[in-house]
């Protein structure tokens, strides 16, 4: 209504309120390094096509005469109620997207009161991001979990210090995936030490160095890549985690029932349905057709959320009647800040919400809770 309110003085969104259509906006203005690390995804894309294809086959099927004049977005996520049942997804280095890079979308979402989740790879300290969103704000941290127990021991403690409260810890990224669009370009951000933030004000890291990263930089890369993440990790190494983060772990890239299952037996306290947004394995399956399956074995034991081709209100609506309990946005709001800094990602997180609220309001809804199958129909059949 503000939007249609301001355009009686001639005032139109300075981005589109289609939050599909910044990607083709973010390509026109931005440098094609950046946005090509951006929506660039693994192989010919396959995956992340399918995870728009997994969610396009599911209709919304819209109930009427049900008073929806009282509404609330509102959902309890980790023992926190939250505004709305959506979280910002860790996305590292921002910086190459904005100068104001990770502190400007964490204050876009800690203004709106939405949880923001500081990516390992941040060109930010994580004690710097938790300073721009203020005390108060609910922050979660991710993990590429380094190689290095100490290092790792040393991110866990800074984390919690720095007041974050749910440790999502991604599974998919051991490696990084072969992704033609930054292979033909020859460019890999971390290479030019962006995204490194964490690890080189990191002392257990800097100790492990044989010179002072601003003596030599490229021997501090190279010692990141070494350590960034470890292949060999398997489900036996959870029980670590678990020992050293007493809040709760939220395990990020799951796609597998029997992995969701394994997750609960570890003692995890949540899974994101997520397949990196089809930036790891080529020919993956679509997010949203294993939500469901997950939502089915796990739901009842642990929260399960959903990220990978949200895009609008109703994909949010979609992911919550298959059984998530919140959402991760991604690439969206990266290009929300490409475009306009802060002001950009508070744009589409609000158009997201807002169109959130009208689609569950003309569907028949007032509340998540209420989101089930039943709301939802797959016209071309199972
Ligand atoms: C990511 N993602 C990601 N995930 C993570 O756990 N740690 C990270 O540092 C990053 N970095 C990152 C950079 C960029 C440029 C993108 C696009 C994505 C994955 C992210 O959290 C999320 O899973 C996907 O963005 C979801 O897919 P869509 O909805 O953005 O297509």
């Amino acid at each position: 209504f503000e939007i249609y309110l301001n355009g009686m003085n001639g005032t139109v969104p300075r981005l589109p309120t289609d939050l599909s259509r910044l990607e083709e906006m973010a390509a026109q203005r931005l440098g094609p390094g950046p946005v090509g690390y951006v929506a660039g995804s693994a192989g010919s894309g396959r995956t992340e096509r399918a995870n728009r294809e997994a969610l396009d086959r599911w209709a919304i099927v819209p109930r009427m005469l049900r008073d929806v004049r009282e509404r609330d977005l509102g959902v309890e996520l980790f023992g926190r109620r939250l505004p709305a049942p959506v979280a910002l997804a860790p996305v590292g280095v921002l910086s190459i997207m904005h100068p104001d890079a990770e502190p400007a979308a964490a204050r876009a979402a800690a203004a709106l009161g939405l949880p923001f989740t500081a990516s390992s790879a941040a060109d930010t300290t994580m004690e710097q991001i938790a300073e721009a969103m203020g005390e108060q704000a609910e922050r979660w941290f991710q993990l590429y979990w380094p190689k290095d127990r100490e290092v790792c021991v040393s991110f866990l403690g800074r984390a919690k210090a720095a007041g974050y409260s749910v440790l999502v810890v991604t599974l998919d990224t051991w490696l990084l995936a072969w992704r033609p669009r930054d292979l033909d370009q020859a460019y890999l951000p971390f290479l030019h030490g962006i995204g490194t933030a964490n690890y080189f004000s990191d002392p257990a890291f800097r100790a492990g160095l044989a010179k002072p990263v601003e003596e030599d930089p490229t021997a501090a890369v190279l010692h990141w890549a070494q350590m960034f993440a470890d292949p060999g990790k398997t489900w036996e190494d959870l029980a670590f985690l678990r020992d050293h983060w007493d809040g709760p772990i939220v395990l990020k890239g799951v796609l597998h029932p029997d992995d969701a299952r394994r997750a609960a037996d570890a003692g995890m306290d949540g899974v994101v349905v997520s397949n990196h947004g089809g930036r790891q394995v080529n020919g993956a399956i679509g997010a949203a057709d294993a939500l469901p399956g997950i939502a089915e074995a796990v739901g009842d034991r642990l929260t399960v959320l959903f990220d990978s081709g949200v895009r609008s209100g109703d994909d949010v609506l979609k992911a919550l009647a298959l059984g998530a309990r919140g959402v991760l946005l991604g690439r969206p709001y990266v290009y929300g800040l490409g475009l306009d800094g802060e002001a950009g990602v508070t744009h589409v997180l609000r158009c997201l919400l807002a169109e959130f609220d009208l689609t569950m309001a003309l569907s028949g809804y007032t509340r998540p809770g209420e989101l089930t199958r039943e709301a939802l129909t797959r016209p071309g059949g199972a």
